[in-house]
């Protein structure tokens, strides 16, 4: 099967590196799916609550800034949509004042995508949602097919998983498949002190310490491996300077680690770590920096009260 090889295939070559490291993306089944709802629940993950109260009390000046004529009909094309809570909110506010438009959630969680569409059209009655199964790196090319001016939703700075040079180069790809006028709301969380970053992937209950060992546990299910989940510790990293949170699954012990599957061995030293995720912090300069040359501009920034996250306005010119 495709998938599971790809799968084998990428958890093969990140164990092979030196540094050993794994793919943030396979965090995402079921389990993680459902672990990464509780964690945007915790009171550490200021990240959620922030960008919800950018939506609630400023859907409409966004929507002012979206640049949209009302009866032109458009398509809001969300990457990576999650559960839609945030989206909610701006689909009441345009689907109150009549705009039209159609909903386009585009998620690799079919079972994230199955419970979006519900919770939606249970809060927007007669919204119009097309939802798409997929990677969204591989559908930014099916964007150009359709003619209609595009408002595309990148929320819950789900692009810090990338690093800047890999951010960049998915930019641009983005607005190389965009219009001109056509718009980018981009959400992301900001550069602030270690005291507030740090348990937002430490927390208490140990919640965000499972998310990560659940990817030793989804290789051990799909790859038949024999990761041993108590002998690695969860040990997430933040550089104020350099505004990036790094976390880490720490091998307590020298061991050795079979993956049936591809019959491969891996060597883990005791303190050796394979680093699982890296939670970029942004700020204008840094935005600037992975925009430039893209097509993308500026056009305006919303943020919460507690200036703790913001949402980019970026048009394509
Ligand atoms: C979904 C990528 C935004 O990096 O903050 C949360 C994922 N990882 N806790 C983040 C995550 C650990 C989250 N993003």
């Amino acid at each position: 099967m495709q998938i599971l090889k790809k799968f084998s295939e990428d958890v093969n070559a990140g164990l092979s590196k030196t540094p050993k490291q794994l793919p943030s993306k396979y965090f995402y089944n079921a389990k993680g799916d459902a672990l990464f709802q509780k964690i945007m629940q915790m009171p550490e993950y200021y990240l959620t609550r922030a960008e919800l109260e950018i939506f609630q009390t400023q859907a409409l000046a966004i929507i002012e800034k979206l640049r949209l004529k009302p009866y032109r009909h458009f398509e809001l094309i969300e990457l990576g949509a999650g559960d839609g809570t945030k989206t909610v909110e701006l689909l009441k506010a345009l689907h109150a004042r009549a705009y039209r438009f159609d909903y386009l959630p585009i998620d690799i969680s079919a079972n994230a995508l199955a419970q979006l569409q519900a919770s939606v059209l249970q809060a927007v009655p007669g919204v119009s949602l097309r939802k798409q199964h997929g990677d969204y790196f591989e559908l930014l090319g099916s964007l150009k097919d359709s003619s209609h001016p595009k408002v595309v939703l990148f929320l819950g700075s789900n692009i810090g998983n990338m690093g800047d040079q890999q951010a960049s180069d998915f930019l641009n790809k983005l607005a190389d498949n965009l219009n001109a006028g056509d718009v980018l709301l981009l959400g992301v969380d900001l550069i602030k002190r270690e005291d507030v970053v740090l348990p937002a992937y430490n927390d208490n209950q140990g919640i965000t310490r499972a998310f990560n060992l659940n990817l030793l546990q989804r290789i051990n299910d799909e790859l038949n491996a024999d990761f041993c989940l108590q002998s690695f510790e969860h040990m997430p990293e933040y550089c104020e300077t350099e505004g990036i949170a790094k976390s880490f699954l720490c091998s307590t012990k020298d061991q050795v680690v079979t993956i049936e599957q591809s019959g491969r061995r891996f060597v883990f030293e005791e303190g050796e770590k394979i680093h699982t995720e890296i939670s970029r912090k942004y700020d204008d300069a840094v935005i600037q920096g992975i925009i430039d040359g893209s097509g993308l501009e500026i056009a305006s920034r919303f943020t919460d009260a507690n200036d703790l996250f913001a949402d980019y306005i970026l048009i394509k010119q």
